[in-house]
């Protein structure tokens, strides 16, 4: 027993040294395995957690947008000043209207900026497909970087092909379908304002077509719109079947006879009323109901709607000449043939109209409807028709 025991026993004294060795050696072994297990579920619980969120946000979140947000917790939140007015740096996001709507209306209520702020023109196209008057724009544009930005809305299945070095590249915003003279018009008018609104420092907006062109150099063209107390939006009340004939009694009593108006699509508005557009909810359903072909609701919606609520900023009229002379329903599409001096010069000096309360002759800052043929002739003679 005891040779037992003390076989046991020097067993175990033989042992204890031993174990107490293994011990030694299993317990750093022990911890490093604790430490690698707890490492390995921090991982994992990490892991399944970036999971959750990408497939919560898979569909409608792409790869360079996950990837950010992952990173995102190693750098810290940028609360800074910078961060609230520095433009979005990508003209695409993945709000839909009412998220994009909802984001653009958020004006502050302090009045003076407490940074420097350089106001800018948003240049908002409105375009089928492809822009075929871009590089008389690309001249217009150049050397005026800081004082306009651009935004493009093309029907959703074109895909644009400028190179990097273009103004016009990466503009396009996220579009949808426009049927022509439908609520789905003023829709991507009010799209594209609404995403030139995220840019703080967007003070005035001009919607133009592919088939427009500019009528003067960059610096004119900044001046007359900025110094303008009154935004340019063509409005006036025609007694014809095609002007107070396309009111609905339904629209009643939001919106009245009287205050019918009609006028050019193509406009230019400050940022008080480009938020005024996009916030509406009292007008748009009226329109959107009792304002369908023959009322061709992108000649009515903004004219009669901005009539009603701010009639002392409107100038009345559009910036954009356009020529409907010969009749019919469609306004002249100008080819090359048609582009002399004098056929600028008659625009330039053949119209009066008042600036500022005051008369003058220079009224127009764009002109449509130009064929993509033109091209060639307004960029030979761009200086002499333009100067730029
Ligand atoms: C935008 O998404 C929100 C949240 O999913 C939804 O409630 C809203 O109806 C959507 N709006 C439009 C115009 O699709
Ligand atoms: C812009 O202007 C610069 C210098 O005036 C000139 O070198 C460049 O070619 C111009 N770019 C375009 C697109 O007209
Ligand atoms: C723009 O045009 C105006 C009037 O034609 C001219 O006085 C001015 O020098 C031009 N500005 C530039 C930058 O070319
Ligand atoms: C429309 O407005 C005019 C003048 O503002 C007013 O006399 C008339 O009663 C109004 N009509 C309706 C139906 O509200
Ligand atoms: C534009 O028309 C409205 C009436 O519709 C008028 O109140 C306003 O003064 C006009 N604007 C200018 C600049 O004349
Ligand atoms: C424009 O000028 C270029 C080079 O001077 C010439 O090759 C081209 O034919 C001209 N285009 C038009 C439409 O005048």
């Amino acid at each position: 027993m005891q040779s037992r025991v003390g076989s046991l026993g020097n067993l175990e004294e033989g042992k204890e040294p031993l174990l107490k060795v293994t011990h030694q050696l299993f317990r750093p072994m022990h911890l490093r395995l604790l430490q690698f297990i707890l490492l390995f579920l921090g991982v994992a619980i990490v892991f399944s957690f970036f999971s959750m969120y990408m497939i919560s946000y898979a569909g409608n979140q792409n790869l360079a947008t996950v990837a950010q947000s992952i990173l995102l917790p190693c750098v810290p939140e940028p609360n800074t000043l910078e961060s609230w007015i520095r433009p979005p740096s990508s003209s695409s996001h993945v709000m839909n209207d009412s998220e994009l709507f909802w984001r653009a209306s958020f004006t502050p209520k302090i009045k003076d900026y407490p940074f420097k702020r350089t106001p800018k023109i948003a240049f908002m196209f409105l375009a089928r497909g492809p822009l075929p008057m871009a590089p008389l724009w690309e001249k217009f544009f150049n050397g005026s970087e800081g004082l306009y930005s651009i935004y493009i809305h093309s029907l959703p299945f074109y895909r644009p092909d400028f190179p990097p070095t273009s103004v016009f590249y990466g503009r396009q915003i996220p579009s949808q379908m426009v049927e022509w003279g439908r609520m789905s018009m003023c829709d991507a008018e009010r799209r594209l304002l609404a995403n030139a609104l995220l840019d703080v420092s967007n003070e005035w907006f001009v919607l133009l077509s592919e088939s427009c062109i500019p009528l003067h150099n960059f610096s004119v063209v900044y001046r007359y719109i900025s110094r303008s107390r009154f935004s340019f939006m063509g409005s006036f009340d025609e007694d014809s079947p095609f002007g107070r004939g396309r009111y609905n009694e339904n629209m009643s009593p939001e919106v009245n006879i009287t205050e019918w108006r009609k006028g050019s699509q193509w406009f230019e508005v400050n940022r008080k009323l480009a938020i005024d557009i996009v916030q509406d909810t009292i007008y748009y359903p009226k329109f959107e109901q009792f304002c369908r072909p023959a009322c061709y609701v992108d000649e009515h919606y903004f004219p009669t709607m901005l009539t009603i609520q701010s009639s002392h900023l409107l100038a009345n009229r559009s910036l954009t000449w356009v020529d409907w002379s010969r009749g019919g329903a469609h306004p002249a599409t100008f080819r090359s043939n048609d582009l002399t001096v004098q056929f600028f010069k008659k625009i330039f000096e053949g119209t009066k109209c008042v600036y500022n309360n005051q008369p003058t002759i220079l009224c127009y800052m764009f002109a449509r409807k130009f064929a993509p043929s033109a091209l060639g002739t307004l960029l030979n003679h761009s200086s002499e028709f333009f100067g730029f």
